[in-house]
């Protein structure tokens, strides 16, 4: 996937912009607070109908606006997409694909595929588990309606089960009724977790690579899917869970929530048998989490026959030089958004941000760069 072309209005702190890309390598430089990071979020926008930053679409306005607009237009294997989203302080967002009016975000989901990777996605290996929760979602939906719509189901059932528990007067009334939430929660969640164990088992393989090949060593990183359920992923799995379910209705009830199922999820991740989130070096913590994201741009690659869109914000400040320059031979084979805050010998299109003006310099091409890139290939 190539993004050919973006233009936003009133969107953070761009008035109005125009811009098109370099199919490899588009990289921003600006000094500190410019619009570098935003423009990102544009892009992103465009690709999940929702920001890595805010979950308030009003912050996404240009102060003292009342409507913003961002545009993306882009090259697929087969098709090209345009996906233009409007933004009011007034209404609700809206958002087209092709000039047709969507009215759920899942049929925009899956259309432009996208990583992004930014210092704090170190988040990702260091805290909870919500945040491995996410990235296995945010991946998965992309690359599975059924997903995206088992996900939500999956929600709504856990929501009306955890009211029931918390507002019913005595257990007795909650036995009542919790049947029919237990039998979709069980369902919903074998599918989840059949997907998210696939998913650990696909990327495990590739994130190994991308952490020797980044880190230059030969540490041995392991991932490991671990279900919330309490149960093993067999053909007993709904049997097994509905029982669970059943032996702690007690103590969920004492609580007011569910204490089992896939919103309890994780994954651990071990390099040499030692859990990276306890005892990794922030070094390290950072690698795997990068490694992670690596894997993620491969997997896509394997299952769509088309590396997604690449989004990289300020990483050259947390990796040694080393590290950056593995980083950008790894880079050259999808097309990728770099934001810095001064200029690298970075083999592509160099773009500088200045309070929210963005101006094309130069397009630079150091041939041996893209000849390693080649050679470095994963698979
Ligand atoms: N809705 C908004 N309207 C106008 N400016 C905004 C809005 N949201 C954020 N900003 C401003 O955008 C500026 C640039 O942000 P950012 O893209 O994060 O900078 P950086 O170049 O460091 O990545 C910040 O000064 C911030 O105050
Ligand atoms: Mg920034």
């Amino acid at each position: 996937m190539k993004v050919q072309s973006l233009q936003i209005n009133n969107f953070r702190n761009y008035k109005n912009l125009s811009l098109t890309f370099d199919d490899k390598v588009n990289v921003f430089i600006g000094k500190n607070a410019q619009g570098k990071t935003n423009l990102l979020e544009s892009i992103f926008y465009c690709c999940l109908g929702k920001s890595f930053k805010t979950t308030k679409d009003k912050d996404l306005i240009l102060w003292g606006e009342e409507k913003s607009k961002i545009l993306l237009t882009v090259n697929k294997k087969y098709r090209d997409v345009k996906v233009e989203i409007n933004l009011s302080t007034l209404r609700k967002k809206s958002i087209s694909l092709d000039d047709f009016p969507i009215k759920r975000i899942a049929e925009l989901i899956g259309e432009v595929n996208v990583v992004f990777f930014s210092p704090q996605e170190l988040k990702l290996v260091k805290e909870s588990p919500e945040e491995r929760r996410k990235f296995m979602d945010i991946d998965l939906c992309q690359n599975n309606k059924r997903y995206f719509y088992q996900l939500s189901r999956y929600e709504k059932i856990l929501a009306n089960r955890n009211k029931l528990l918390k507002f019913s007067k005595t257990i007795e009334s909650v036995k009542e009724t919790i049947e029919i939430w237990d039998r979709a929660l069980v369902a919903a969640a074998k599918f989840l977790a059949t997907e998210r164990a696939k998913f650990v088992e696909q990327i495990a393989p590739y994130s190994q690579k991308a952490h020797h090949f980044i880190s230059g060593g030969k540490e041995n990183l392991r991932l490991k899917y671990k279900c919330g359920c309490g149960v093993s992923l067999d053909e007993k799995f709904e049997e097994n869970m509905d029982k669970l379910l059943k032996k702690n209705l007690e103590k969920d009830y004492k609580l007011g929530h569910t204490t089992i199922g896939v919103h309890r999820d994780d994954i651990d991740i071990f390099l040499n048998d030692v859990e990276v989130k306890n005892f990794g070096s922030q070094g390290q913590q950072r690698t795997v989490a990068l490694s992670l994201k690596l894997a993620e741009l491969e997997n896509m690659f394997n299952l769509n026959g088309e590396y997604p869109i690449l989004l990289l914000d300020d990483v050259f400040s947390e990796l040694d030089v080393e590290r950056q320059s593995r980083l950008l031979k790894f880079v050259g084979r999808t097309q990728t958004f770099i934001t810095c805050t001064d200029e690298k010998k970075i083999d592509g299109t160099l773009f500088s941000i200045v309070d929210g003006t963005v101006v094309k310099k130069e397009e630079k091409k150091i041939k041996n760069n893209s000849c390693k890139v080649r050679k470095n290939r994963l698979q």
